[in-house]
């Protein structure tokens, strides 16, 4: 068999090294354009993980490579003359020459042929290799060659960077946050040998103009970031290597693979230096391959198998790395936050670690997060323990005169079990049992204006004394037996409109019994469905009218507070989202434009709605759909309806259009939450496939919203935050005197579950590889 790889960075010689072992009979050849330690870059890193995998392959490489390593277990975090160190990461880095001379040596000794100054332009020459590995880097040619065979998306971001290294030695993975006059930098440094750290500089484009970084040398601008980090730098020298600032393009292919010929590495794909994953992610594509040349028939076969079996992980490390990046990209959000909170949201950015991850691993770094969270709270006006804080979902919170207990909320959920918008039995056991749960906050589902405001026939509304009556009873009910507040959502489907229950086919017109549709504009949500009619002025000023009368009967039925409902394309939504809206009247066009209705309705039920009870809007922050809202847009959103009197923006996503493209995942819509909340400084509760009490803390304590609703999980679990609360030992959440012994119990349990549970996770932890350096360089005790 012969191979032949072009391009001799870490993805190609690891593929040459793996291939070779497997197959000694082939013929494997490397050509690399640069001469042999002709190498750009400092440092690289990697995680523990990366390394057991390593170890599994090529156990001499790694060991080469691990002789070579500095390990760190900290990430420390610098910010307006503040550090905090958050330990247990288990990382290490190595010399990027390094590592290319140790897999040069090993793919040498293996009989790998390698080739150097050998610049590669045409494959043709391979016409007789079995299969060609395209392991060219981050501007890979033959992927431009093949464009559209590949189809690479190439997302070049926005904020500018460059990699330089240093004398400075570090003991732990190290950001810095730098304020400056032009605007904020940031390093990422850490320390791949001694005497030796890589550091990247990274800053917005506005500040990298002001700071005349534009058009500087290398050497020019080594020494200005060598001014601004000065303080830090303590007389080392900054070094350079082909340091100019770039901006970084995150790179898709659609394709990996064409006849014999397979994308690897950064060729394919490219995930943000923020994750320190680059290195990582090219050595591993070489491990996939290589595996699936192991066990496939055919070198078609398996790269077929490469590209369907490595596609997941990528996707998933630059999902990643795109929630990292974003943070950077927007870090002026988070410039006013209290410096251990910004701390917080620096090591959650990316999701995989969380408040109770980090409670294990740096408990009195979680603990002044806590107290942070709880400064604020008394700040605004709570007694409450600031010394020892409850966890920040059980922290109270105050929108105008409504006082919630906790920050976990019913999100609203059709149950479409209503007769004629009449609730019943279920309706008043489903809300009465959340109620008595512990959540802080309910929402009923959409209740609405009109008979045929309604989705379904099974939707609730509030049109008539019998359902205002039913509604009572409800609040009463909530009213007397809990702590909770109650919301009342109000909506009108618009053209998603007379459509099935849910599980008769959600968004799917009646076959009988419907009834006529408004919207924004004539547009059917399916094609089959119905066509909606266009609203006219007396049609806008019919549905404001029953709003208005919704609501009044609201105040009647003595709800806390009253949302309105301008998300998931009804019909106040079907105005503000371009897609649905193709109006030529002043309600169309600009989002002013499109704001104008549903801004009126908001407008008149915050006239009528009683001062000190709170008002919110639900908004879907982004349509997941070419040409839809996006979050920039949700920005403006949140702040025309605060500026209107919304105390709080429910930040949901989506639903607008049938054909969107939503990314789902754990807390997808948690990033539209930040910018809202962060941007147009107004409250939020962010929703979306939220699960657990930690991911809610998480949230919380990072700022990215103010409350935290959940849906799907309050509908088999009633008491998610009394369960939560025992977890977490909040003793003075709510529980009707009935339930006592039962919640005596959990908390009982839980201290004990929650030993329990630690324990197994702390026994589960293999040791780091700076722990096991630590424990094997320590001196022996005397005898
Ligand atoms: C300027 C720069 C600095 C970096 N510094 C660091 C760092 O310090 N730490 C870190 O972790 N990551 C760094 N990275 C990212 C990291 O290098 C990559 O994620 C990782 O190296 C990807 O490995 P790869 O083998 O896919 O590509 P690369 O390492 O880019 O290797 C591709 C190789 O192909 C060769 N090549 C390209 N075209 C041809 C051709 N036509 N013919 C023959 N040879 C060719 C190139 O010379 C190169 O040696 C850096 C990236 C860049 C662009
Ligand atoms: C069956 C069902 C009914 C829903 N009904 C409503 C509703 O009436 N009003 C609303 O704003 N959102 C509604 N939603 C959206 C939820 O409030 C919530 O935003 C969504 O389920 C995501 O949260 P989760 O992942 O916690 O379930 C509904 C969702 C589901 C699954």
């Amino acid at each position: 068999m012969k191979i032949a790889i072009i391009g001799g960075g870490p993805a190609g010689l690891y593929a040459a090294i793996l291939l070779k072992k497997q197959r000694p009979e082939a013929e494997i050849t490397v050509y690399e354009r640069n001469r042999a330690d002709d190498t750009f870059g400092f440092g690289v890193v990697f995680s523990d993980a990366t390394l057991d995998n390593f170890e599994k392959y090529d156990p001499p490489s790694y060991r080469r490579i691990t002789q070579e390593f500095a390990y760190w277990d900290d990430i420390a975090v610098h910010f307006r003359g503040t550090v905090h160190r958050v330990g247990g990461n288990g990382f290490c880095g190595c010399s990027r020459r390094k590592l290319l001379l140790i897999l040069q040596e090993r793919a040498r000794e293996l009989g790998v042929a390698l080739l150097f100054e050998a610049d590669i332009d045409d494959e043709a020459r391979f016409a007789d290799a079995d299969l060609v590995v395209l392991a060219d880097g981050i501007n890979s040619h033959f992927r431009e060659k093949y464009i559209a065979h590949f189809q690479p998306e190439v997302d070049v971001r926005s904020n500018m960077f460059a990699w330089m290294g240093s004398t400075r030695p570090l003991d732990a993975f190290t950001f810095i946050f730098q304020e400056t006059e032009w605007g904020p930098f940031i390093a990422h440094a850490y320390q791949y040998e001694v005497g030796r750290s890589t550091w990247i500089f990274e800053t917005d484009p506005a500040t990298f103009k002001r700071a005349g970084l534009e058009g500087l040398s290398e050497k020019q601008s080594a020494d200005r970031m060598a001014e601004i980090f000065g303080w830090f730098l303590e007389g080392q020298q900054l070094l350079t290597n082909r340091s100019m600032w770039r901006n970084f393009p995150m790179i898709r292919s659609k394709r990996w693979v064409k006849d014999n010929m397979v994308l690897l590495g950064d060729a394919k794909a490219t995930a943000h230096f923020s994750i320190g994953s680059g290195t990582k992610l090219a050595m591993e594509d070489a491990i996939a391959l290589a595996d699936a040349m192991h066990h496939a028939p055919t070198v078609h076969a398996a790269l077929q198998q490469y590209e369907e079996g490595r596609r997941e992980e990528v996707e998933k490390t630059q999902h990643a790395a795109d929630v990292s990046l974003v943070w950077f990209e927007h870090v002026d959000r988070f410039w006013d936050f209290d410096p251990v909170q910004f701390a917080f949201g620096v090591m959650t950015r990316a999701k995989a670690i969380t408040y109770d991850n980090l409670t294990l691993r740096a408990p009195d770094f979680v603990r002044e997060v806590d107290r942070a969270f709880a400064k604020q709270v008394r700040a605004r006006g709570f007694d409450v323990d600031v010394e020892k804080p409850v966890a920040p979902m059980f922290q109270p919170l105050r929108l105008r005169e409504m006082e919630l207990t906790n920050r976990a909320v019913v999100s609203p959920m059709c149950m479409y079990s209503a007769k004629e918008g009449m609730p019943g039995d279920f309706h008043f056991v489903h809300y009465g049992s959340r109620a008595i749960g512990g959540a802080g906050l309910i929402f009923t589902e959409m209740t609405c204006v009109s008979r045929d405001a309604r989705i379904t026939p099974g939707c609730t509304g509030l049109w008539n004394d019998e359902q205002e009556a039913a509604w009572r009873r409800i609040v009463d009910f909530v009213h007397a037996n809990s702590a909770a507040k109650i919301c009342l959502q109000l909506g009108h489907a618009g053209r998603k409109g007379a459509t099935k229950l849910m599980w008769d086919g959600v968004d799917r017109p009646l076959e009988k019994g419907g009834w006529d549709v408004l919207s924004a504009s004539p547009i059917p949500y399916f094609p089959d469905s119905q066509v909606p009619r266009e609203m006219d002025r007396a049609a806008m000023d019919a549905v404001k009218a029953a709003f208005v009368a919704a609501a009044e009967r609201g105040e009647r039925c003595g709800f806390d507070m009253l949302e309105l409902h301008c998300a998931h394309g009804y019909l106040l939504a079907s105005f503000i989202s371009p897609l649905t809206n193709r109006r030529t009247d002043a309600y169309g066009g600009s989002l002013a434009n499109r704001l104008r209705f549903p801004l009126e309705v908001f407008e008149a039920l915050r006239e009528g709605w009683p001062a000190h009870k709170p008002m919110s809007v639900r908004i879907s922050a982004t349509d997941w759909a070419e040409g839809g809202i996006t979050g920039d847009d949700a920005v403006a959103i949140a702040r025309a309806f605060a500026e209107a009197g919304a105390d709080l923006v429910d930040v949901s996503t989506g639903q607008t259009v049938r054909d969107a493209q939503p990314v789902y995942g754990r807390m997808f819509q948690t990033p539209f939450s930040d910018q809202v909340r962060n941007e147009a400084r107004v409250a939020t509760m962010c929703v979306g496939n939220i699960t657990t009490a930690d991911q809610v803390n998480t949230i919380l304590a990072a700022g990215r919203a103010d409350l935290v609703a959940l849906g799907r999980p309050h509908l088999v679990d009633p008491s998610f935050t009394l369960k939560a609360a025992a977890w977490y030992g909040a003793e003075a959440v709510f529980c009707p005197p009935q339930y006592l012994p039962g919640k005596e119990q959990i908390f009982r349990n839980s201290v004990r579950d929650r030993q329990d549970f630690d324990d197994l996770k702390i026994k589960a932890k293999p040791k780091t590889r700076a722990e096991l350096k630590a424990e094997a360089t320590k001196p022996l005790a005397a005898e």
